[in-house]
């Protein structure tokens, strides 16, 4: 870190320009920490990053940059999220899972207590969310730390992110100076397929549940993402509290209701069992239209005086129960067995059902899981369901729990039809024709046929436009299916021929839906754009079985060009020669990835593909240190204004490769000031200091890379 004049003597010209070189800065640590799994500075260096921005800010807050690393969850960054230790531990509930075990409950409370069986003893009956919890503290009627669960001692902190939840009031009036209220982080059913669907479209993956994505949502490490996330939240305990809260429970939750905090409307009082059985039969009728997940009924007494005295076992409280819903279940009858193909080829079996309602929900498919499963079972060949094997024309008894995909759970062997036969899974993909095979330990079969198959071409695609690898603008994971399905791009390189084969007069993209004359040139722009490729995304974007981003890097970092990579690959032999070392001693590659990137460029179908591909490309070298021979090693450069060829990231990432130092302020240090259009002051401070300034051609020239 370069030398520092005390925060009190900075003038504001200097503020600006640290606060801009510490914003760089710090995203770059983060992107190290993050993206690449490679940390480039000390964690201490990192906070003392953070505490100069910090304090800058503090003394200029005009000056905060509206992307401020400040307002970013980065302090936590390098462990993920920070550890709050709950002042009052975080409980879980004991289950019951029938109405005896809810009766030995009440009959427990009243021997503990010993109360007589006419004492009255009455009780909340609540549903019970299946979501998150989430403990918010509030202090001085200041929401100042929310923690999840975590193990019940130790949560993670998640204030920045829960700060965007619009049920979760920011401040209150009317609160005990310290306040701790808990409940449930959810996700509602029409917001979760709304969140999947944008998901889909834009390549990302998707969540199995409302709850997984209530999890994935807030547990993000940019609170933005989380704030675009439709979180709700539903208060029903507390933690810490400076005062009384109430005497009974419904008292407490009248009260968070009045302190503006949602709690769940299905919450009652019951006098006794019936009371709370009636009640478990109402709440389980409303399931299907109440529009969010819930998995039972919980149960707690009513009285804080008896909810003291009642206590806690080791993790769960003696005055609390869930009564959990059964599985919803329903018999059919299995019409088919489907097989879907997915981008790397797995085969996953999917039940074809004689529609049934399964818990308010009409249910026609399922899935079978894998071949294993089918034949009744294991992984490791012990048999499930007695060993009973699933046919077509079957009794099945299907499933859903808090899961969104319903499974074929049994078999009813008595109603299996005389003529059903065992079925016999596919040893060839039925969507190419191309063997499928299940290699060792593996339970999944996969199709051979790579790029051959049109099912993994899809989903190639869908992950070869898709946001870390070529990330066409215009061009998501709809459009790609549209274009695929009309026989427009069949693979990889065809994006790249589009133009050449539909564009000449625009008139046939223009004309086909979802497209206007504007938005189809800005594709072609796009995609001319993305010929110039960085070695990283490219070997990404080919999509190899194992090959993550991460990896991709590495790869590219260890090559550094296209043409020593190909040719690496294609003379590498697994388990063999000096080629296949050289790739295991990567540090971050293992037997599986190497033989999975070896077989890859050793497949004939992936290889035209690939080759077809990269004809099509301008491959940019990936430089892992300054190369000698680079024209800008060892100097500093500053983007400023609008760059039109590529991302301000993207430049910087580039200009980095080459070993040149990527500054955010002109200093007479600099050596060049890459302005584009818009470029304003830090135009004028080369101009001032005598600093060369390119327009973007003359760097990429200047580069070699025009
Ligand atoms: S009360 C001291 N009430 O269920 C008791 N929990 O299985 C604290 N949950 O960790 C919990 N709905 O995340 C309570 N109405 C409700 C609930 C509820 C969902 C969750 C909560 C808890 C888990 C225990």
């Amino acid at each position: 870190m370069a030398e520092r004049k005390p925060v009190g003597e900075l003038t504001e010209a200097e503020a600006r320009a640290e606060l801009d070189v510490l914003a760089e800065g710090i995203a770059r640590a983060n992107r190290a920490y993050h993206t690449a799994d490679a940390p480039e500075i000390s964690d201490a260096d990192y906070d003392a990053l953070k505490q100069r921005n910090a304090a800058i800010e503090a003394r200029f807050p005009s000056l905060k940059r509206p992307d401020s690393p400040s307002d970013q969850v980065g302090g936590a960054l390098a462990e993920g999220f920070a550890k709050v230790r709950h002042e009052v531990r975080m409980l879980s509930l004991e289950n019951a899972f029938d109405q005896q075990e809810a009766e030995d409950f009440v009959t427990r409370i009243r021997n503990f207590l010993n109360l007589s069986e006419d004492a009255p003893l009455s009780f909340t009956a609540e549903p019970k969310i299946d979501g998150l919890s989430l403990s918010l503290r509030y202090e001085g009627g200041r929401l100042v730390q929310a923690a999840t669960r975590g193990d019940g001692e130790e949560g993670e902190n998640v204030t920045e992110n829960a700060r965007t939840i619009a049920d979760i009031p920011q401040s209150l009036i009317g609160a005990p100076d310290i306040l701790e209220v808990r409940g449930e982080v959810y996700m509602s059913h029409a917001d979760f397929a709304a969140l999947n669907d944008r998901q889909q479209v834009a390549g990302e993956r998707l969540f199995a549940n409302p709850r997984n994505a209530a999890a994935g949502s807030l547990r993000q490490l940019d609170p933005t993402i989380t704030a675009a996330r439709p979180l709700r939240f539903f208060a029903y305990a507390w933690g810490a509290h400076s005062e009384p809260l109430g005497d009974t429970q419904m008292q407490v939750i009248q009260r968070f209701a009045t302190l503006g905090f949602k709690t769940n409307p299905l919450t009652v009082l019951c006098n006794g069992l019936d009371g709370m059985l009636a009640q478990y039969r109402r709440i389980e009728e409303q399931r299907a239209t109440l529009g969010y997940d819930i998995d039972g009924v919980v149960y707690k007494v009513n009285d804080l005086g008896l909810q003291r005295r009642l206590g806690y076992r080791s993790s769960t409280p003696r005055w609390a129960l869930a009564h959990k819903f059964p599985a919803q279940l329903a018999w059919t009858r299995l019409e088919a067995i489907d097989i879907q193909v997915g981008r790397t080829g797995a085969l996953s079996p999917v039940a074809r059902l004689m529609p049934v309602t399964v818990g308010g929900v009409v249910v026609s498919n399922a899935t079978l899981h894998n071949e294993d499963y089918i034949a009744g079972r294991d992984s490791r060949g012990q048999p499930i369901r007695d060993g009973k094997d699933i046919r077509v024309g079957d009794w099945v008894q299907v499933y859903r729990a808090g899961d969104v995909i319903p499974k074929v759970a049994d078999v009813d062997l008595s109603k299996r039809p005389d003529d059903a036969v065992p079925y016999v899974f596919p040893e060839r993909c039925p969507e190419c024709g191309s063997e499928a095979i299940r290699e060792e330990g593996d339970s999944v079969r996969r199709c051979t046929g790579g790029l051959i198959c049109p099912a993994q071409q899809v989903e190639r695609l869908k992950h070869f436009v898709s946001r870390a690898a070529f990330d066409i603008e215009g061009l998501g994971a709809k459009q790609v299916e549209a274009l695929w399905r009309d026989g427009w791009i069949r693979e990889p390189a065809d994006i790249f021929t589009l133009q050449a084969r539909y564009g000449s007069g625009l008139q046939q993209l223009k004309n086909r839906e979802g497209w206007g004359e504007k938005s189809a040139a800005n594709l072609f722009a796009a995609i001319e754009e993305r010929r110039r490729i960085p070695l990283n995304r490219l070997i990404f974007a080919l999509g190899i079985r194992h090959v993550g981003e991460t990896t991709a890097q590495l790869l590219a970092s260890q090559y550094h060009s296209w043409a020593e990579f190909e040719a690496a690959m294609t003379q590498a032999r697994i388990g063999e020669g000096q080629d296949w070392e050289q790739l295991l001693s990567i540090d971050g590659v293992g037997v599986v990835l190497a033989t999975s990137v070896v077989a890859t460029f050793d497949n004939e179908a992936e290889r035209r593909a690939i080759d077809t591909l990269v004809a099509q490309l301008e491959v940019q070298d990936v430089v892992a240190r300054a190369p000698s021979g680079s024209p800008v090693a060892g100097k500093t450069v500053v983007f400023t204004g609008t760059l039109e060829r590529m991302t301000r990231a993207e430049a910087k990432a580039q200009a980095e490769a080459l070993g040149a130092k990527v500054a955010g302020s002109v200093s007479a240090k600099t050596d060049y000031v890459v302005a584009g259009p818009g470029a304003g002051s830090k135009a004028k401070d080369a101009e001032r200091l005598g600093v060369a300034i390119l327009d973007e051609d003359a760097w990429l020239a200047l580069i070699g890379a025009a």
